[in-house]
């Protein structure tokens, strides 16, 4: 008789063949900054994250170096927002101010900025929009614009979420015509038009006025496509893929694994998070337990890297052992 039961006797045997580890090196946590100032505010849809105004973002940034937590992928939440999205890429923005603050106060964090219009743009969309369509090409010159600002301003990593075909490329020329050969860029490569966005919207305010995503993100249905996507991500120079959402995506992340030798990231979303929370938050699942093994999920279906609202939570929890 096979007698698997053997390794599983005690907690130091269940460690010693334990397959899959989570590190505070494998996170990344989203941070949100808003414009005024002494600010903190918890997101409704997302118990326990919220919006800092940059004179406050050190109380979130000394607990992200505490528990070593790699890196943080930053969001900006402007006051004013126009059609062309200009707050994305003005030098004096939410977005490039903190940036500056935080590579002044906490030079050790991995500092990714996010690459998109949608939190600073009128109608919500992540391009330029004309006559209701979402203009691809148009978009592209300011996404690079944004990046090379951001990379000016002292981001580590920039990170295109905007799903425009082109953006990578368009970004890369950009940052080594600036000088910036040596910036890396993580593709949102698959990302998928999905449901579990809706708190995200809520944080940065960026829910679209009119109409969906459906016309730039991926259809859910999707499998074979979100390959060739973070094959043209690749192709185009992007450094670390992504599949986005994480949990309902686990099946492109294990074929992702096994396809490509980049490394590999999710973004394990909000909507993901909030279940999760709520669930917790009514006592109905132990909430750990369930990050835990969610997390855990991610890495043995073939992630490298985990962009997760728990990334805090998980340090504290992983280093109780
Ligand atoms: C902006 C962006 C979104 C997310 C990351 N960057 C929202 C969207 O595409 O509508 C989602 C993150 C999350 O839900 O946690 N392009
Ligand atoms: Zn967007």
């Amino acid at each position: 008789m096979n007698r698997f039961r053997r390794l599983r006797k005690t907690e130091a045997l269940r460690d010693l063949v334990a397959e899959t580890r989570l590190s505070p090196k494998d996170l990344i946590y989203p941070v949100f900054v808003k414009e005024g100032s002494d600010i903190r505010e918890e997101i409704p849809s997302m118990p326990g994250v919220f919006r800092y105004s940059i004179d406050r973002l050190d109380e979130i940034l000394d607990k992200v170096e505490e528990t070593g937590i790699s890196g943080i992928l930053l969001f900006g939440v402007p006051d004013k927002k126009d059609e062309q999205g200009s707050g994305a890429y003005d030098p004096d923005g939410i977005l490039q101010r903190a940036i500056r603050s935080i590579k002044s106060s906490h030079p050790g964090i991995i500092l990714i900025s996010d690459i998109c219009l949608c939190e600073y743009t009128s109608h919500g969309h992540c391009g330029l929009v004309c006559e209701g369509e979402i203009l691809n090409d148009e978009t592209l010159p300011l996404l690079a614009k944004m990046a090379v600002e951001s990379v000016q301003s002292g981001a580590d990593m920039v990170a295109p979420s905007d799903m425009m075909d082109g953006d990578v490329e368009a970004i890369r020329t950009a940052l080594d015509e600036e000088g910036y050969e040596d910036i890396p860029i993580m593709g949102y490569s698959a990302k998928f038009a999905s449901g579990y966005y809706g708190p995200f919207r809520d944080a940065a305010g960026s829910t679209p006025h009119f109409g969906d995503r459906r016309s730039y993100q991926m259809d859910v249905r999707n499998g074979r496509e979100a390959i060739r996507e973070l094959e043209n991500d690749i192709e185009m120079g992007a450094d670390i893929i992504m599949v986005k959402p994480a949990l309902s995506c686990l099946d492109i992340v294990r074929e992702a694994r096994s396809e490509f030798r980049y490394p590999l990231a999710v973004y394990n979303v909000s909507g993901e998070y909030s279940m999760v929370k709520a669930a917790a938050l009514q006592g109905w699942i132990d909430e750990r337990r369930v990050v835990l093994e969610n997390l855990t999920a991610m890495k043995r279906a073939g992630a490298d890297i985990i962009i997760t609202y728990h990334a805090i939570d998980v340090c504290e929890w992983i280093g109780e052992k």
